[in-house]
């Protein structure tokens, strides 16, 4: 099933026409990583589908009520604010009705009325569900594979360089899990072995993904199918990349 049907896409900058009258699907099980020259506009077709950039032409429809999740490098860290408590805010919606079940427990003990009692106990439930004490671990796991460990979780996120930056939102965004991820490269400032971690997350990862990428070994690894831009086109190939002549481009049939 489509989880994303773009057609007719065209855009230009100046006197360079990116793509012309582009037309794919990207549907639940797609793992798609995106190749192209540099500049050809790999960067550009995720602004477009994440709507930060309107198109000269053509229509992107999502399936409805779909989760979309993307490495918005500018996003705001509050200054202060530790990593770790930055990494929180991906279970924001959880801790806010942590902090619910408390107020209705402590109504209860000034005012012990089995309503309140109930109610606080609906939540509780629904929070063990949903880990919420296994939070913690969870954003450990994630950011000792990232490599955040070394920096420190208690380390303020005001004081981080660029790479580190982009490391602690691609964290948050791997906690969150929304049903579909957008990535532009995310491998950028990764070290081999956090490569190698993050390659296993996204081959686990049951949502689908599109995610730009120059490592090819990466693209290799994670991906089921291919976009790949060139010369105004883009074209999807089912299957993975590999290297015919030692040239690595994508293979089989197009779809
Ligand atoms: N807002 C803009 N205004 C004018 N030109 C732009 C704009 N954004 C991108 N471009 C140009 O469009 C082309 C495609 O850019 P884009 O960043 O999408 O390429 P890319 O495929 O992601 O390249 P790379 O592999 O280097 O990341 C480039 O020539 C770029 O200079
Ligand atoms: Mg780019």
């Amino acid at each position: 099933m489509s989880v994303l049907t773009v057609t007719g896409l065209s855009q230009r900058f100046l006197d360079k026409q990116l793509y012309q009258d582009a037309s794919f699907q990207v549907n639940e099980a797609d793992h798609l990583g995106v190749v192209g020259q540099n500049g050809v506009g790999k960067s550009t077709l995720i602004k477009i589908l994440t709507g930060s950039l309107e198109p000269d032409a053509g229509t992107i429809v999502w399936k409805k009520h779909l989760n979309v999740g993307y490495l918005d490098q500018y996003v705001n860290l509050k200054p202060g604010q530790t990593i770790m408590e930055f990494l929180r805010t991906a279970f924001a919606s959880l801790y806010a009705k942590e902090a619910k079940m408390n107020e209705i427990y402590a109504d209860y003990a000034a005012d012990p009325d089995d309503e309140l009692l109930e109610k606080a106990g609906t939540l509780q439930q629904e929070l063990e569900a949903n880990e919420l004490y296994d939070l913690d671990t969870k954003i450990e796991t994630v950011a000792t594979g990232l490599g955040l460990d070394a920096i420190g979780l208690d380390h303020p996120v005001d004081a981080l360089s660029g790479g580190q930056r982009s490391k602690i939102i691609l964290a948050k965004l791997l906690l969150e899990k929304p049903d579909m991820l957008l990535l532009d490269e995310p491998t950028n400032y990764l070290d081999v072995s956090h490569v190698e971690w993050l390659t296993g997350w996204l081959q686990e990862f049951e949502g689908a993904f599109i995610v730009i990428s120059h490592d090819f070994d990466f693209l290799e690894q994670v991906t089921n199918a291919i976009l790949d831009i060139e010369f105004g086109t883009i074209t999807k190939y089912t299957g993975s990349l590999h290297q015919p002549c030692g040239k690595k481009r994508p293979i089989t049939r197009p779809t």
